[in-house]
């Protein structure tokens, strides 16, 4: 396949969370990655500082997953996801719960986390619905949340681009608690900051002017990566967990990004020592080498759909592609190699490393905070006066040219390096966005 695309090519295809034209103009093309590394159709090598979106923090091409899909592919391709399954199906679903914390043991399969997340919400709905709450319908998501791009997703979501395009079909009977962002008491925090922990205590409010018994599930990611890496304040979550129990409502991690290692965790619910009701995961489980995700669940969720009359569908739900097995295969060896190569540990034990390399940037021009956990950070710049997201552009643009790979987010350049990233390429890639923010002054 020739990488020198034509203008009708480059025009044919409509690229999501892009500002197409744009990069159209200056397009940044892939053709192939290794480990760490990006390879562009010029020729360049880049740092994939953010892996992939997120998902390919075991590094690009691993040998292992790629043995385990072409191995799949010619052994069992497809089969039906719906009253039929398949070996691998059952052992992926106890490797994930092994990792997770208890009780949360069985797994329902989609095949990204936007479908997870709409099917945690489903889930909650049907669970309440069997316990005999139907009443109990209405959902709490929180400001600056992402929960991908379903119509239940952007609802509980607080991204407001993302939700005002489409803002008449959102759903209905969804409230939000306050984002835990203040910059005045924040700024410059290391790891969790001790400041926001009482913003939990919003719950009590819905729950006061709705009624618990409305009230199905609270969905919040553990840390919110897509706003830009918003550490949960501590005790935070405790303080959901603990009011979440108190009024029976269901409480969601997503950790579509957290899941499986970016936290120096297997999830961040261990991080951060709260076990929620069910938990979304997708990106790392297959290293992001296939598309697969799902929800794992308390034996109580579980256990509670499968008291039905013996010839009902256990749940009027699910995806052609739920549990994949070529995903399987891959999600498979993805968390073999989670395990065996100590992953977790591995980025607890150069978490902090990471983070004294990423706030050595305090104090350069336009830096207006900088926050981190795991192998997750987040550098974030004033905004040129009208023109929001431009500073970030240029400056996240600038290290790409130079070799480096950040996320740009608005006036932020956002970090999830590689689980593997040695010390000097830590701090190579720090240098080299130190150059661009000074350059871009
Ligand atoms: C927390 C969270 N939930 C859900 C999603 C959506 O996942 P997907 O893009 O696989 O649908 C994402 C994607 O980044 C995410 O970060």
């Amino acid at each position: 396949m020739s990488t020198e695309l034509t203008p009708a090519q480059m025009d044919s295809y409509f690229i999501g969370f892009t500002p197409n034209p744009l990069f159209k103009r200056k397009p940044r093309i892939i053709t192939s990655a290794k480990g760490s590394y990006l390879h562009t159709a010029e020729g360049k090598k880049v740092f994939d500082g953010f892996s992939g979106l997120w998902c390919s923090g075991m590094g690009h091409g691993h040998p292992k997953i790629a043995e385990a899909i072409q191995k799949q592919v010619e052994t069992l391709d497809y089969v039906s996801a719906f009253y039929m399954s398949h070996p691998g199906a059952f052992s992926l679903t106890e490797k994930i719960a092994s990792l997770a914390p208890d009780p949360l043991n069985h797994v329902f399969y989609s095949t990204g986390g936007s479908d997870a997340v709409d099917s945690a919400l489903k889930l909650a709905l049907g669970y309440h619905r069997l316990k005999g709450n139907a009443g109990r319908t209405r959902m709490i998501g929180r400001e600056r949340g992402y929960h991908g791009v379903g119509f239940g997703g952007i609802s509980v979501g607080g991204m407001v681009a993302n939700r005002k395009m489409f803002s008449t079909l959102t759903l209905p009977g969804v409230d939000h608690l306050p984002h835990t962002f203040d910059i005045q008491q924040m700024a410059f925090s290391k790891d969790q900051p001790t400041w926001g922990g009482h913003l939990a205590d919003d719950l009590e409010r819905l729950v006061a002017l709705h009624d618990a018994s409305n009230i199905a599930a609270v969905i919040v990611e553990p840390m919110a990566g897509s706003t830009g890496v918003l550490v949960p304040p501590v005790g935070y979550l405790q303080r959901l967990r603990e009011s979440c129990t108190k009024h029976g409502i269901l409480l969601i991690f997503d950790e579509v990004i957290c899941g499986f290692g970016r936290m120096g965790a297997n999830f961040a619910a261990q991080r951060f020592g709260v076990v929620p009701d069910m938990i979304t995961f997708a990106k790392t489980v297959t290293n992001g080498m296939q598309p697969l995700g799902g929800v794992i669940m308390t034996s109580e969720i579980y256990k509670t759909f499968m008291d039905q009359p013996e010839f009902t569908n256990s749940v009027f739900h699910g995806y052609t592609y739920s549990a994949h097995p070529v995903a399987v295969a891959a999600g498979l060896a993805a968390l073999e190699v989670f395990s065996s190569e100590g992953v977790a540990d591995k980025v607890k034990e150069k978490e902090h490393l990471f983070q004294e390399l990423i706030h050595s940037l305090k104090g350069e021009p336009n830096v207006i905070d900088i926050r981190n956990v795991g192998f997750a950070g987040s550098v974030e710049f004033a905004p040129i006066a009208g023109q929001p997201g431009i500073r970030g552009h240029r400056i996240t643009d600038a290290l790409y040219e130079a070799g480096y790979y950040l996320r740009w987010s608005g006036d932020q350049a956002v970090f999830a390096p590689p689980f593997d990233s040695t010390a000097e390429e830590l701090e190579a890639l720090v240098e080299a966005l130190r150059k661009c923010i000074r350059a871009n002054a």
